[in-house]
């Protein structure tokens, strides 16, 4: 099961290091010692150097070195007779292509086995230090536990994947996303013509609990703390998903759109001095918001046709139901066609850097739409 195997014994000063890395990290006594949740800087000037060129000897050997970018990530573990061990798991999202472990320190007894569909533990035959092994990620493995006393059955790991992958049949590999959890995996294939988005507007589409949502039908009434948070922990959930990070966010309004009759509108109109809206479809039928192309004007000038289909003059929002919500950054411009009844609720959110200065919103105020006086 393994693609690579070796015996490399750790210089002693790296060794001492690593051994007293785990010394003042490892708390719990009672359970086996990881560094691969804590991001312990310590560990990573230790390990780097030394496992950099371990693993560019591994990638030469499989001759992955000349043809792929690739990153890696370490982590140290240590078990004994009086800690817990590593059930069987996995280390593959997506991304990784090699997995391996190096054992600094072995126990007598072999602990490191792979898992098969049988539940058959099959162990690698060299298990004594020194002993640095690869594997496909996918593999379930597991640690069995240290049998003799006294002994410390100290490890490092590690994961390698890719940035990119050149091989003689094919185009180059890209690999998008990250290690982080969340983080989509996307391999794309280099082709001689390639076509990108450029700019584009992040907008999110979110499920809203109506009946968490208590804002009064009269004409200015106190919106509950409650119904804050919750719209709150639902918009940061998705704003904290981009890069452009945020310390607080605050509404500076909040208010309720009611098309009393289907000749009812709004026209073109942004959220002026505001950094991100929302829409919430309450009672209408179907959404009707119409958003329209930031560079609206310069492709009506310019374009060929007067609809071009590759840059869209505006994109239809025709799809919501009641208990949806729309987000997008107050400066896209938008407007509703008449032919709705119902209501709407439409916020809009100010980020906050800390030092900045903050408002109170407490009141959600109901407007009619007769003649699009608001925006
Ligand atoms: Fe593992
Ligand atoms: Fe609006």
């Amino acid at each position: 099961m393994l693609i690579w195997s070796a015996n490399k014994k750790l210089p002693e000063n790296i060794h001492t290091e690593i051994i007293n890395g785990v010394q003042e990290n490892h708390n719990n006594k009672e359970k086996f010692f990881s560094s691969f949740h804590t991001s312990s800087k310590n560990f990573t000037d230790v390990l780097v150097p030394y496992y950099g060129n371990l693993i560019e000897e591994m990638m030469r050997d499989l001759g992955l070195w000349s043809r792929t970018q690739y990153q890696y990530n370490l982590w140290v573990q240590m078990y004994n007779s009086e800690t817990t061990t590593h059930e069987p798991h996995e280390h593959f999202t997506g991304k990784e292509i090699i997995s391996f472990n190096h054992i600094i320190d072995s126990s007598n007894n072999k602990c490191f086995y792979f898992l098969n569909d049988n539940g058959d533990k099959i162990y690698p035959e060299h298990q004594e230090s020194g002993d640095i092994f690869a594997w496909a990620p996918w593999l379930v493995h597991g640690i069995d536990k240290v049998k003799e006393p006294n002994t410390n059955r100290l490890i490092v790991a590690g994961n390698v994947w890719l940035k990119t992958y050149d091989a003689p049949n094919i185009n180059t590999m890209t690999c998008t996303g990250y290690m982080d959890d969340g983080e989509d995996v996307i391999w794309k294939r280099k082709k001689d013509i390639v076509k990108r988005d450029l700019f584009s507007v992040p907008v999110f589409e979110l499920k809203v609990d109506l009946d968490k949502l208590i804002l009064p039908s009269a004409e200015v009434a106190p919106i509950p703390d409650t119904t804050l948070e919750y719209l709150s922990s639902l918009v940061s959930s998705a704003l904290n998903t981009l890069q452009d990070k945020f310390d607080t966010l605050e509404f500076d309004m909040i208010w309720r759109n009611n098309y009393q009759s289907k000749s009812d509108y709004q026209g073109y109109h942004i959220h002026a001095k505001t950094h991100w809206s929302f829409i919430i479809y309450e009672s209408v039928e179907r959404s009707r918001t119409v958003f329209c192309n930031p560079s609206h004007k310069e492709v009506q000038n310019q374009s060929l046709y007067e609809s071009s289909l590759d840059m869209p003059l505006t994109y239809n929002a025709d799809y919501f139901k009641p208990g949806d919500m729309i987000l997008f950054p107050s400066w896209l411009a938008h407007h509703v066609p008449a032919g709705n009844v119902g209501t709407t609720i439409s916020g809009n959110i100010i980020l906050k850097f800390n030092n900045q200065k903050t408002s109170d919103v407490k009141y959600c105020q109901t407007y009619s739409n007769e003649n699009s006086h608001y925006m």
